[in-house]
């Protein structure tokens, strides 16, 4: 049985673990594109049985350097993400404070481009070094290569062609806090923090994280199930003249929405369907209320993107990574 924060069953029926980028690399040399790579598996849905060959990546390793003003930080795609949020911190190197307490590794980070709270990691990014499983060598990519969006980027774009084997990020000594978001604003006040430090900052979001979203531990989840959709900005202004207090954040030339809003509205908070759930205090988190499978998460969030559709005529794209049994992952 395969662990997953979404708490589902899967057996596979192959599995093997990369403890270095030789055992890693060498695995996805022998199994080209059929073998699924794991990683914290926090944001995967999967399926009962994996007759596919699995790889769990489970390299370790954190590398801090100097670089004249700037620290480079290079982990392995194994390393737990919080690990190195806290480890960085630790160090006196800012810059990943936004992004504490998200769950998974290092390795899924970059895949979809992970945010939070005004941060994203692309932001942070110095390079990504990759197996490339088409042309078959290891490559490091520049953030400008890999293709960073609103939770995705062209390992997203392109499943299963790239294997992360590290993660080069950028951080350096001087604090300079992101403290736009209104539930950290909220929190700082609370606590009575107006000039918050860095380590202050990683606080606050895990506190605002562990009141929001449920702890995987005890209900099963992969945080949001589905991205914030982008429309058109004539789209936004027709939805916002039936929705009086609708979300709306400028983006490129769009206009991004809350999917949690819109979900909402529809009326499906704290709705629950036997063996999964919305989340009460965040819809757009998806819970295993117990023995729930891939497919009946997958069955809700195909109701709840039915019932936002007809509404509002807003299709939501599905925003943790659906394993199949086959073809690449
Ligand atoms: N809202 C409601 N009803 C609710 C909850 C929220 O109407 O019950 C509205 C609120 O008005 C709020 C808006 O929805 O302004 C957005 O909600 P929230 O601030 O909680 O953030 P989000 O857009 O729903 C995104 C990320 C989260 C990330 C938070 C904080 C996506 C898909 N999700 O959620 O990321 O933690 O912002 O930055 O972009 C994840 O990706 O798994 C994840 C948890």
């Amino acid at each position: 049985m395969l662990h997953n924060t979404l708490g589902v069953p899967c057996r596979a029926d192959r599995l093997m673990v990369a403890l270095n980028d030789e055992q890693l690399v060498s695995a996805l040399r022998r199994h080209q594109s059929d073998l699924v790579l794991l990683g914290g598996c926090s944001n995967v849905v999967l399926p009962r049985r994996l007759r596919r060959p699995v790889c769990l990546v489970s390299t370790r390793g954190i590398d801090i350097r100097r670089d004249g003003d700037r620290f480079l930080v290079t982990a392995k795609a194994g390393e737990n993400w919080h690990g190195l949020v806290k480890r960085t911190l630790g160090q006196g190197l800012f810059g990943l404070e936004n992004l504490a307490l998200i769950p998974g590794s290092v390795g899924a980070a970059p895949i979809q481009n992970i945010g939070a709270y005004g941060v994203e990691l692309a932001q942070r990014t110095e390079s990504v070094r990759v197996f490339d499983r088409i042309e078959r060598e290891v490559k490091r990519l520049a953030p400008e290569q890999c293709r960073f969006g609103y939770r995705t980027s062209m390992f997203k774009s392109h499943p299963g062609r790239y294997a992360i084997l590290d993660v080069t990020l950028c951080l350096d000594r001087s604090a300079r806090p992101v403290l736009d978001y209104p539930d950290v604003q909220r929190e700082l006040r609370r606590l009575g923090w107006p000039d918050p430090s860095p380590r202050q900052v990683a606080e606050v979001v895990v506190r605002v994280r562990r009141r929001k979203l449920p702890d995987p531990r005890l209900w099963g989840n992969v945080g949001s199930f589905f991205k914030n959709p982008v429309v058109a900005a004539n789209e936004a202004e027709r939805i916002a003249r039936s929705v009086p207090g609708l979300v709306r954040h400028a983006f490129g030339s769009g206009v991004k929405l809350a999917a949690a809003q819109l979900i909402d509205l529809c009326g499906w908070k704290g709705y629950r369907a036997g063996a999964v759930g919305v989340w009460h205090r965040q819809p757009l988190v998806l819970v295993n209320r117990g023995r729930a499978s891939g497919d009946d998460f997958l069955a809700l969030a195909r109701t709840l993107r039915e019932s936002v559709l007809e509404r509002f005529r807003v299709p939501l794209e599905l925003e943790p990574t659906v394993v199949s049994d086959s073809g690449a992952v």
